[in-house]
C-alpha cells in the first residue's frame, strides 16, 4: 500500500427509526400468522413501521445523517459527498441522494444513489473508501434507509415476506485520516444476476409499465409486491456470508478468532446463528438487533453498528467486520480496524 495514501475511517454513526412499534401480535390481526412462527423462523419480535405521512425514506435518511454528523464531531458543511442506498426511494426517479443534499443545505455537492438492496450500505461504504483513498473527498455521508411497510402485501397471501421487513435508517460519516493503523482495510463486492428474480419487486418498471398493469387489471398479478423465494434465498445466504467474511479475513491475514465484532446484515436471526456456528464465533463476536427492528435491508447494518457503538461494543483498535447478502443476488463484506 502507498503510505502517503489517506485511509478511510468511520468517524460517526447515527440511526433513526419510526416511533410506531408493530409487534408480532399486531400482525395476527392483519393476516394468518402468529408470534411463535415469526420468532422461531426469524427471531423477530417487533419492527417499526412508518405511520403514513409521518416519515419518508429520504427524511429518515436525513435524520440518521444528522446524528452521524453530530457523533463524528463534524459540521454539516464538512460533508463533501453523499451516497444513499435504498430499494424503497421516495420517487421512482430521482433517487433520494439529492433530497439529502437539499435537506442538509449542502450547496451543490454530488449525490450518488446505490441500488444493491441488502448489500447497499457495504457497496456504498466501498465506494466512499475509494474516494477517500484517492483524496477526492474528505467526509462522505453513506446512508441506508428503507420504508418497506407501505409496499408490503399485508394479507395472508404476503405473510412469508411482510412479517420480516421493517422501516428505518442508518448513516455513517466516512472521513479521511493519515493514521496508518486505523480505517477500512478492504471491501469485497459480489453479484449473481442469474438469481435476480428470486428476491425482487418486478413492477411497475420498464419491464412492466403502469399502463400494462392497469390494462391487464389482473388480481393475480402480484408483480408490484416484493417476491422472495425464502428457502432458496436462505440457502444461498448461509453459504455466501461465511464465504465473503473469510475473503475479507484472508485478504488481511486474519482468522475468525481475530474478529472483535461481526455486524451482519440483519436478514434473519437464524441466518446469523448459522453463520456464527459455521465460523465458530462466540456470542459476543456477533451483533444482532433484528429482534427489535426486523429486516431493514440497506439500513440494517448502519442501524446495528450505531447501536453496537452506543452499547460500547466497539472501541478504537477493534477489528470490525460487516457482511451482507440479499436481492440481486448481491453480497459484500468490509473489514475495518476501528
Ligand atoms: O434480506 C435479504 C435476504 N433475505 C433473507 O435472507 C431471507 C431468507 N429466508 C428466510 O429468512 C426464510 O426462508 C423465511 C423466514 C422467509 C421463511 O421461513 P421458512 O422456514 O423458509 O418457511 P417457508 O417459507 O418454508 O414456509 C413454511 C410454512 C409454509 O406453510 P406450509 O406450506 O408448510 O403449510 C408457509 O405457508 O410456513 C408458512 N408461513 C407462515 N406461517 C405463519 C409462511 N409465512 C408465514 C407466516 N406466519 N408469516
Amino acid at each position: 500500500m502507498n503510505h502517503s495514501m489517506k485511509r478511510a475511517i468511520i468517524s460517526g454513526m447515527g440511526f433513526y427509526v419510526p416511533d410506531h412499534v408493530v409487534k408480532n401480535e399486531d400482525l395476527e390481526k392483519l393476516m394468518d400468522t402468529n408470534d411463535e412462527w415469526i420468532r422461531e423462523r426469524t427471531g423477530i419480535q417487533e419492527r417499526r413501521w412508518v405511520e403514513p405521512g409521518r416519515d419518508t425514506t429520504s427524511g429518515m435518511g436525513v435524520k440518521a445523517a444528522r446524528k452521524a454528523i453530530e457523533n463524528a464531531g463534524k459540521d454539516v458543511s464538512d460533508i463533501d459527498f453523499i451516497i444513499f442506498a435504498t430499494l424503497s426511494p421516495d420517487y421512482y426517479f430521482p433517487g433520494p441522494g439529492v433530497q439529502v443534499q437539499e435537506a442538509l443545505g449542502l450547496d451543490t455537492i454530488g449525490a450518488l444513489d446505490v441500488r444493491n438492496q441488502c448489500s447497499g450500505f457495504v457497496y456504498g461504504l466501498s465506494v466512499a473508501d475509494q474516494y477517500i483513498k484517492t483524496g477526492m473527498y474528505e467526509n462522505i455521508l453513506v446512508i441506508g434507509s428503507e420504508y418497506h411497510s407501505g409496499g408490503l402485501d399485508k394479507t395472508t397471501r404476503g405473510r412469508g415476506v411482510s412479517v420480516i421487513f421493517g422501516d428505518g435508517a442508518g448513516a455513517a460519516v466516512v472521513s479521511a485520516t493519515d493514521d496508518p493503523n486505523r480505517g477500512i482495510l478492504s471491501t469485497h463486492l459480489h453479484s449473481q444476476g442469474v438469481h435476480a428474480k428470486e428476491l425482487a419487486l418486478i413492477g411497475p418498471a420498464t419491464s412492466k409499465w403502469v399502463d400494462q398493469i392497469l390494462e391487464e387489471n389482473d388480481p393475480d398479478d402480484l408483480s408490484y409486491y416484493p417476491y422472495m423465494n425464502g428457502n432458496f434465498v436462505f440457502k444461498h445466504a448461509v453459504t455466501r456470508f461465511p464465504e465473503v467474511i473469510m475473503e475479507a479475513l484472508e485478504k488481511n491475514g486474519n482468522t475468525p478468532q481475530d474478529i472483535d465484532l461481526l455486524v451482519p446484515h440483519q436478514a434473519n436471526l437464524r441466518i446469523s446463528q448459522f453463520v456464527q456456528r459455521t465460523m465458530k464465533l462466540r456470542d459476543d463476536q456477533v451483533y444482532s438487533n433484528i429482534m427489535r427492528y426486523g429486516n431493514t435491508t440497506a439500513a440494517s447494518i448502519p442501524i446495528a453498528l450505531s447501536e453496537a457503538l452506543e452499547e460500547g461494543k466497539v472501541k478504537e483498535g477493534d477489528l470490525v467486520c460487516m457482511a451482507a447478502f440479499g436481492s440481486g443476488f448481491t453480497w459484500a463484506s468490509a473489514l475495518i480496524r476501528w
